[in-house]
């Protein structure tokens, strides 16, 4: 039984692997490969794109859904997630897709060996998916099968972010430069370039990702007033003038602080396509899990 807690449970030939499916599920919808297949999600946090990807990722292969709503669920009369996922797994799903608040909840929950464990956002610790459909969406934006040597500026709230976490040991992995952008309270302790200004760093990019204020997750109001923020990090035509850059962003955007309106308009800005890419690679990941492994 193989799960998916962070990227790094995928061999090398399995990320060629998944990388070559969803190329190839973009081109020509395949069969319904997942048809006996059936899957769980498990939200314990809001989601607009990740499980409705998820959904029609299974279903474009024929997996059917049964989706849990957490609020309306066991857990919220007391009883532990480790029993909830226990319950749920007696029926016997071919897999549990989560989102949980907590760092550890996927990895905590792969190790029952119960069914097959898909973390879909994980504390600010690991978004897989996520990162993986950034990659997919670069190498296709390059036209290449290696991004080695090209460089990632990351900006905005990468502390909070499980996306930028995921994709920081995703993209070294694959020997890409990353730089960190953000003021100081927006910095994660970890040993790569960091800069407080993107005019530094802007003519060395060969990508953006911008990332959102997740206001949620600070316990105490970082900034007070976020056009003050905005006016350093946010992507704008000002900044990036002509530049070859690539701009990517996870979602949800907050236009004008983020990323402005004129550059999501932008054919340089990719926050469509990605999210486009993301059923693709999601359902090669599926696929990888559930048939492959
Ligand atoms: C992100 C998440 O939930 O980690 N969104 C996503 O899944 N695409 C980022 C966010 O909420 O800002």
């Amino acid at each position: 039984m193989q799960h998916l807690v962070d990227t790094d449970n995928f061999s090398d030939a399995q990320l060629v692997n998944i990388f070559n499916d969803a190329k190839e599920f973009k081109k020509n919808m395949p069969d319904k490969l997942l048809k006996d297949k059936l899957l769980v999600t498990l939200f314990f946090e809001s989601s607009t794109r990740t499980r409705s990807s998820f959904e029609i990722a299974g279903k474009r292969l024929g997996a059917s859904f049964v989706h849990l709503d957490p609020s309306k669920s066991s857990t919220s009369k007391g009883e532990s997630l480790e029993d909830t996922f226990a319950n749920l797994c007696a029926m016997e799903p071919d897999g549990v897709i989560i989102r949980h608040e907590y760092n550890n909840t996927p990895q905590k929950l792969a190790n029952r060996e119960l069914t097959t464990v898909i973390n879909a956002g994980a504390g600010n610790y690991a978004h897989p998916t996520q990162a993986l459909l950034d990659y997919f969406t670069m190498l296709e934006h390059f036209k290449t099968d290696s991004l080695e040597g090209k460089t990632i500026a990351i900006v905005g709230d990468i502390v909070s972010s499980r996306v930028a976490s995921s994709g920081i040991r995703l993209f070294t992995r694959m020997g890409m430069n990353v730089i960190l952008v953000a003021p100081k309270p927006f910095m994660p302790n970890k040993d790569l370039p960091k800069y407080e200004k993107l005019d530094e760093v802007i003519d060395r990019v060969d990508i953006i990702m911008s990332l959102r204020a997740q206001l949620e997750r600070h316990k105490a109001p970082i900034f007070e007033d976020y056009r003050e923020y905005a006016k350093e990090y946010c992507i704008t035509k000002e900044r990036i003038e002509d530049r070859d850059i690539l701009i990517l962003h996870p979602g949800p955007v907050m236009r004008n602080i983020d990323i402005s309106d004129e550059i999501l308009e932008d054919s340089r800005c990719k926050v469509l396509t990605q999210v486009k890419n993301g059923v693709f690679v999601r359902m090669a990941i599926l696929k990888e899990l559930l048939l492959n492994s």
